[in-house]
């Protein structure tokens, strides 16, 4: 009988905002597969997990994913392509041996993460493939409850976007939407101040750095951040203040 592939999502970094559900599965798998963006780095979420469960008798193997733009509808780059051949015949090489596999990822499996490429390149090459979905604590939700704001109220419609985005889509989505969150913004700072300025949404944009970890930090001066952020970096463009207090006040 062959095994299960657990995609299980970490939280954004606090390893206490992972679910009681990914450490009971997580402590049953005997092999980890995690995935890491950068050629030489470790895997976030690895170091995580490692912080709730022990890893000890565990086979642990790091992948790097190339962090390149995919974008709906178009192939992504070769090298994309073959890393998650890669990751996938990996772990069908330990399912076939009857053994649990985990893939460990940051934040939530659904929100712009490998996890979903993993899954769509195994059931591409064995359409039976067992495999479970655990879900995780967004970073935006993270960084909502550290700036103690909620993402949405009422009928306020949401957008969530990588920053990466195209100028007129970006201009589009927050002229649309009530509260945007904007993803991967670290290396877009200054075309985004820009276009917060000219929709003038600057003084309803916070950035929230490393959400839910000992580094946290949020920013509410976009225009004065001189050195890009962290990778892990979320701006939320909240437009309606809350009207709660002055309706009771
Ligand atoms: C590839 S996406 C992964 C999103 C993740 N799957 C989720 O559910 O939040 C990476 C982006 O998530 C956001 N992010 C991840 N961890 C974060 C953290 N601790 N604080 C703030 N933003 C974070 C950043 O915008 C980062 O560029």
């Amino acid at each position: 009988m062959s095994g299960t592939l657990y995609i299980i999502g970490t939280g954004p970094g606090d390893p206490q905002l992972l679910t009681l559900k990914a450490v009971s599965i997580i402590k049953s798998c005997p092999i980890i597969i995690a995935p890491h963006g950068s050629k030489k780095g470790n895997s976030t979420a690895l170091a995580i997990v490692g912080e709730a469960v022990s890893l000890a008798g565990k086979t642990v193997i790091q992948l790097h994913f190339p962090m390149k733009k995919i974008r709906s509808g178009h192939e992504p780059a070769p090298e994309i392509l073959t890393a998650w051949r890669y990751a996938a015949e990996e772990a069908l090489r330990h399912l076939d041996q009857g053994l649990n596999v985990c893939f460990p990822t940051l934040g939530d499996p659904a929100i712009y993460s490998t996890g979903y490429y993993l899954y769509e390149t195994i059931c591409g090459i064995r359409e039976d493939a067992d495999v479970e979905f655990v879900p995780g604590v967004p970073a935006m939700s993270s960084c909502s409850a550290a700036l103690a704001s909620p993402i949405c109220l009422g009928d306020e419609m949401v957008a969530v976007i990588p920053a990466t985005f195209s100028d007129d889509r970006l201009r589009e989505v927050l002229e649309r939407f009530d509260t945007i969150i904007l993803m991967k913004v670290h290396r877009v700072m200054d075309r985004l101040v820009e276009l917060l300025k000219s929709t003038e949404l600057m003084d309803r944009a916070v950035l929230v750095e490393k959400a839910g970890t000992s580094g946290e930090r949020t920013c509410t001066e976009l225009d004065k951040i001189t050195e890009p952020p962290h990778y892990y970096s979320t701006i939320i463009v909240r437009k309606n203040p809350s009207s709660v207090r002055t309706l009771i006040n």
